[in-house]
């Protein structure tokens, strides 16, 4: 397993560009389940993406990579993505639509894995996927997805811990979420495209992700109405043709980079960042001192000479994302003055706390809060990276620490970050990664 290993305190300045928002990609490529075809572009070259790829070609999809290789996708090493083997935009087709299956080794490594269950059951009315288990940041079951598929005709049991379902053909209904899910939201969605009839979804969840899938099945036909709002309204159509789209910007990546911003700026520009969509993380950064230029699709910040705390609450989108949390708390543990964190959306979505305070920071964790006390001088140490975002704070908090720290297991981040350490890298951050065999 790679580490990083980061020598804190050099300035970041200069440009970087985000890549394709892996869960923007995510439920669009699986969004192939529904026939027609689509050709896709800016997809990030991410782990997940390719696990995705390789799901889908196990369910009949083929993908091919564009432009030039026509050759059929397969799942690229990280070797072949340094070579420039990754072009990022593929033409996909339903070859061959007999299986249904999702087997256990491909879903357990990635949970959105569930994104395939709708579009099979719309499409070929059977799914076996294998249940997702829970993972560090909390139980995360899919009772949600499944009542509804249950509601619009699909009959569902759980057997060897896995989701075993099967219709007569799916027929649209009013379906209330108890909470606004993303991958719930876009799971029944895709089954409504191609269900008889009309689904409404209530509350709905609004995250631009969502918004991006349910734009390119319009352009592949499907008739939603409400789009980014809490309400949709979708008319089943019998079936949907392909379309050409590209995938928005990676607004979690874009995020993270503002924060890395505001730490070492000097300063540092954003592109491929809509300021639109991360209105609340950009409030909560001006609250902490921070001020901005942006420009069309990007942002340039600049290093917040004397940070101020700040109270924040993660919430469905539009409010502060649970996917920033893990990367401002660095930013709050060397402010002047202390901050809180109030973390609504998972349960356990602080393991990262454990290892910045090894760093010095002084937070304190009382059930769905973080209180931090500021004012840190953050020490580089040996840390251990826990999931995804976790990993993207440790990296920030590394980045303004005194010293090396080094940062095992980084498959974590390269889930949802394109080479990050190239990025930052590129805009002066002392970080090598050291792959395994030469790691001591
Ligand atoms: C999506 O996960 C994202 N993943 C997550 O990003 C993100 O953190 C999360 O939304 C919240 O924004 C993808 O889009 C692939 P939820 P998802 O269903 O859909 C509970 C990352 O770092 N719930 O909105 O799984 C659930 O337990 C990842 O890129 C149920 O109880 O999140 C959680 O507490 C991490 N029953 C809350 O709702 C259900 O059936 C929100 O979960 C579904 C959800």
């Amino acid at each position: 397993m790679d580490r990083f290993h980061i020598v804190g305190g050099a300035a970041l300045r200069g440009d970087v560009r985000v890549s394709g928002a892996k869960n923007a990609a995510l439920p669009i490529l699986f969004s192939t389940l529904l026939g027609g075809g689509l050709e896709i572009g800016n997809v990030p070259a991410l782990r997940d993406i390719r696990t995705a790829l390789s799901l889908l070609g196990h369910l009949g999809i083929q993908a091919v990579s564009l432009p030039g290789g026509e050759a059929p996708f397969v799942a690229l090493d990280s070797a072949a993505e340094e070579s420039g083997g990754w072009s990022g935009h593929f033409r996909l087709s339903d070859a061959d639509e007999s299986s249904y299956e999702a087997p256990y080794d491909l879903v357990r490594t990635m949970r959105a894995s569930i994104l395939c269950l709708g579009p099979l059951l719309a499409r070929r009315k059977r799914a076996r996927v294998s249940l997702p288990g829970g993972c560090l940041i909390g139980a995360r079951p899919v009772d949600m997805h499944l009542n509804a598929f249950v509601r619009m005709g699909a009959n569902i049991s759980i057997d060897h811990g896995y989701i075993d379902a099967n219709t007569d053909g799916l027929v649209g209904c009013d379906i209330h979420l108890p909470y606004p899910t993303v991958t719930g939201t876009e799971n029944i969605l895709m089954a409504a495209v191609l269900a008889k009839g009309t689904t409404c979804i209530f509350n709905a969840a609004q995250e631009p992700e969502v918004t991006d899938l349910a734009i390119s099945l319009q352009s592949r036909g499907a008739r939603i109405e409400g789009i980014g709002t809490s309400s949709l309204r979708i008319e089943g159509v019998p079936e949907i043709s392909s379309c050409v789209h590209n995938v928005m910007w990676d607004r979690i990546e874009a995020g993270t980079f503002l924060v890395a911003g505001a730490l070492l700026g000097e300063p540092l520009t954003v592109h491929g960042f809509d300021s639109s969509i991360l209105m609340s993380l950009m409030v909560a950064l001006s609250e902490m001192g921070a001020s901005f230029e942006s420009k069309d699709s990007s942002v340039t910040v600049r290093r917040i000479d004397s940070p101020k705390g700040a109270s924040i609450r993660t919430e469905p989108y539009p409010g502060f994302p649970t996917d920033m949390q893990a990367q401002i708390l660095p930013l709050m543990a060397i402010a002047n003055g202390s901050s809180t964190v109030v973390e609504t959306v998972f349960e356990n979505r602080f393991t990262h706390v454990m290892e910045m305070n090894r760093m010095g920071a002084n937070i304190d964790i009382h059930g769905s809060r973080a209180f931090v006390r500021g004012g840190a001088v953050l020490e580089g140490a040996s840390v251990m990276a826990s999931d995804l975002r976790a990993s993207a704070g440790l990296v920030l908090a590394g980045l303004i620490a005194n010293g090396e720290t080094v940062i095992q297991r980084v498959y974590h981040i390269d889930r949802g970050y394109e080479r990050i350490e190239r990025k930052l890298e590129a805009l002066g951050a002392r970080i090598k990664r050291v792959r395994e065999e030469a790691a001591p």
